[in-house]
């Protein structure tokens, strides 16, 4: 083993602290034995192919261990309830559309949605030049388009307008162009940008949304807004034991902030702070009054109502915040920290009668198995090429620092304290490495 190259090593160490970490959930029944004869059987897959396969179980806990160790979500209490499709065969547009098809189905469930992550085929290691063989560039499945007008505005959501305007440069042709105007699918296959898939035009039914209606004010319901119902994250990388899964989209459910809050009221986004106020008829000429903390509530109240009225799951921040710190608590007393970023997991409205405010938390980054920021496939294509070049001209460029620490694409909120991975290694390896 010590005759590793760094690569292998640190990927070997990655699998080996991941394999204990799952050793500790009885739901996988491993005893000292199974874990030490799997690292062995890795190891050895290692040297001699530069990487490992993961089993169905490995794949089946790591998906929910990476859930676990994400410091933003305030859901991941519920980790062991995600659920896995395995789409490590697919390696066609058409496979990646059927898949994609399948897990909506999957999640919806008829308004009881369930999490579901697809996970398409790992990134090869060893060749940074080697391209990724599935990657989408949605930010999400189900997602509005963003039309910048010729006046300047934007019809829709003001986050998708470069990834529309590179749709409709790839010949997407949508029938109409509305505030919500369901956006096609951009798949890529071996750095290959394939044509746009525009699955909700054909599929309407796999695109369910809520019109935003309040109980009490008629004025609202007149604003028109709508959202979908499931958001399924589709750009971030998957990493379980050191290795990356580039495409691995995954949907919980929506807490009521996100589109209440965040989609409809941040002024980058759809903005409507104002015209809500206005509708309520309330005096928006001095902020004094709080009338924006007034619309901002009612626009919340709203929000839960229609979800709750459509029979669609939608979580709110009292319930989910309530519930993730009893999951704090229960994992304390056991032992086991769970780290956070305070900043993502306090609630964008009421955050001080929730009690993530009132705690700190440590938002260390487990880096063997976690979700990671990455580049879009374009930038990633274009990095590769410039590598292969380089490499013909005997540059050694590694755009992705894949054979240096960084196994992973980059990650905004800390990926680079890999030494805190590296810190955890097993017993028996630190022994392995100190004789060599
Ligand atoms: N905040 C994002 C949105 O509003 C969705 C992120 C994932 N959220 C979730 N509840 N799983 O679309």
């Amino acid at each position: 083993m010590t005759s590793l190259p760094q690569s292998h090593a640190s990927l070997l160490n990655q699998a080996h602290v991941f394999l204990m970490d799952m050793a500790l959930d009885s739901r996988f029944k491993m005893d000292a034995c199974n874990l030490d004869a799997r690292v062995e059987q890795i190891a050895l897959e290692i040297a001699r192919t530069g990487t490992y396969e993961h089993t169905a179980q490995e794949l089946e806990f790591g998906v929910q261990w990476a859930w676990r160790n994400s410091n933003r979500c305030i859901g991941r209490h519920m980790w062991r309830s995600l659920k896995v499709l395995d789409g490590r065969g697919t390696k066609d547009r058409a496979g990646v559309v059927q898949a994609l098809k399948e897990h909506l189905d999957h999640a919806w469930q008829d308004g009881a949605i369930q999490s579901v992550i697809t996970v398409f085929p790992p990134r090869k290691r060893g060749n940074v030049s080697h391209p990724d063989p599935v990657r989408i560039a949605n930010h999400q499945l189900l997602r509005y388009a963003g039309f910048k007008q010729s006046d300047g505005s934007i019809l829709g959501d003001p986050h998708s307008v470069d990834f529309t305007r590179r749709m409709l440069s790839m010949g997407w042709n949508p029938k109409q162009r509305t505030a919500h105007t369901p956006l096609p699918w951009s798949i890529w296959i071996d750095d290959v940008e394939q044509a746009p898939v525009d699955h909700f035009a054909h599929h309407p039914g796999q695109f369910p949304e809520v019109d935003i209606t309040h109980p009490d004010h008629p004025a609202i319901d007149a604003l028109g807004l709508r959202w979908y119902a499931i958001p399924v994250i589709s750009e971030m990388a998957l990493v379980i034991g050191g290795i990356t899964y580039p495409c691995a989209p995954f949907n919980g459910w929506y807490m009521g902030t996100e589109i209440a809050a965040r989609n409809f009221c941040d002024p980058q986004r759809y903005d409507l702070l104002e015209r809500i106020g206005e509708a309520l008829g309330l005096d928006t000429s001095s902020t004094r009054n709080l009338w924006k903390d007034q619309a901002l509530i009612t626009i919340n109240q709203a929000v839960l109502h229609s979800f709750d009225a459509a029979g669609i799951r939608m979580g709110d921040h009292h319930e989910l915040g309530a519930q993730f710190e009893r999951f704090c608590q229960i994992e304390n007393k056991a032992g086991r920290g769970v780290n956070g970023d305070w900043s993502w997991l306090t609630s964008p409205i009421s955050g001080s009668i929730t009690p993530q405010f009132h705690r700190t938390f440590d938002n260390t980054v487990e880096a063997h198995t976690n979700f990671f920021y990455q580049s879009s496939p374009a930038e990633d294509a274009a990095a590769r090429q410039s590598t292969r070049e380089s490499i013909s001209t005997g540059r050694n460029a590694d755009p992705f620092h894949l054979e240096a620490h960084h196994e992973t694409p980059r990650c905004p909120f800390g990926f680079d304290r890999l030494s805190e991975v590296l810190t955890r290694r097993p017993k028996a390896w630190r022994k392995a490495a100190n004789q060599s």
